[in-house]
């Protein structure tokens, strides 16, 4: 990206300072640091008399790939987490809770927090999708990432090389199949950004720079993409990614519902921040969770037969990649 651009992806990263009396911007600004589907941002906050309400930005959903809003709910759940974890660090944590109307509730409280390097990791993680260094993960780390989620959503981490490579199988059959609906395709360039230019003025979206691929102008990305984005090319990039990775994480929530989604959102953030404050760095690998027909056979990898997984994520050492941008907080106000 440019420098303008760069200077903007920093400035909605600037670190927060603890503070007794922390306003209530910086909080929500470190909330929408937080991972979600596509970049779209579904999300709308609302400060209220006990804390911070998130709501679902409904116009923001991705109905193609995420038909019953899952990922928007997860997204929701990425965001408390932040949000829960930069209260804290203010001395002001407190709870979260589901309101059935499908509103997060996050609470003021008292709590100051023992989370400080995940406080830290906040405005450092993002989503690196290049490939790794193929470097193994000590045990001692992998027990920090295991511990890493919260009640009520399972963790499974998979390092043994055959089961990774099962588990890619898996990511580019289900790959392909995304490729192969116009649907998904058109869907998916609608979020994407290929000039620094259109990537700052939505503040949103996948821009590509952020993604491994070279930022180009509007009026070529859109054409290029159409004649290079092909199954065989992505699912070729996706193998050397999962070849290069320590490791694969499997998330499963209890259940179906909008609040058990943002139990797996809150799970995968903390999981994404341990791993940022460890030094490794992550990547979101979904297809097989988004495409229905491949998720049995991908909870039976993970050892977790019969259950609907929620979120795969590879993890690993790489360089930084150029950070996503985000909206401002006047823009995400309800
Ligand atoms: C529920 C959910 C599903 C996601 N699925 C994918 C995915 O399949 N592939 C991918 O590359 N990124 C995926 N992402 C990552 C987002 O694209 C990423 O968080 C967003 O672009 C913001 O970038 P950042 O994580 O670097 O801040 C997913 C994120 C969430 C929360």
């Amino acid at each position: 990206m440019g420098s303008t651009g760069d200077m903007a992806a920093q400035a909605a990263r600037q670190r927060l300072v603890p503070s007794a009396t922390p306003q209530v911007g910086d909080l929500i600004r470190y909330a929408t640091l937080a991972a979600n589907g596509h970049n779209t941002q579904g999300w709308q906050f609302r400060e209220t008399a006990t804390g911070i309400d998130i709501l679902p930005d409904l116009p923001r959903r991705t109905p193609v790939v995420d038909p019953d809003d899952h990922h928007l709910f997860v997204g929701l759940g990425c965001a408390a987490e932040n949000l829960a974890i930069a209260m804290s660090a203010q001395g002001k944590g407190g709870e979260i809770t589901f309101d059935p109307a499908g509103v997060v509730r996050v609470a003021y409280g008292t709590s100051s927090g023992d989370d400080t390097a995940l406080f830290d990791a906040i405005p450092l993680r993002q989503s690196t999708r290049s490939d790794y260094d193929g470097s193994t993960v000590s045990p001692s780390d992998l027990a920090l990432l295991q511990a890493a989620t919260v009640p009520g959503v399972d963790l499974v981490l998979i390092t043994d090389r055959a089961q990774v490579t099962s588990i890619g199988d898996l990511v580019i059959a289900a790959n392909s199949a995304q490729m192969a609906d116009p649907a998904f395709v058109a869907e998916l360039k609608h979020w994407l950004r290929f000039s620094p230019d259109a990537a700052m003025v939505t503040g949103d979206g996948l821009y590509s720079a952020a993604s491994g691929n070279p930022a180009l102008p509007d009026w070529l990305g859109p054409r290029l993409f159409d004649m290079v984005f092909t199954a065989k090319s992505e699912n070729a990039k996706y193998a050397s990614q999962l070849a290069t990775s320590s490791g694969i994480a499997v998330f499963a929530g209890a259940g179906p519902t909008a609040a058990q989604w943002v139990q797996v959102g809150r799970a995968c953030q903390r999981f994404a921040l341990q791993a940022t404050a460890l030094g490794l760095k992550h990547a979101f690998l979904n297809q097989p969770v988004e495409v229905p027909d491949y998720r049995a056979d991908l909870a039976a990898l993970a050892g977790l037969p019969g259950r609907r997984p929620d979120i795969v994520m590879r993890f690993g050492r790489a360089g930084a990649m150029p950070f996503s941008l985000r909206r401002p907080v006047d823009a995400v106000m309800a």
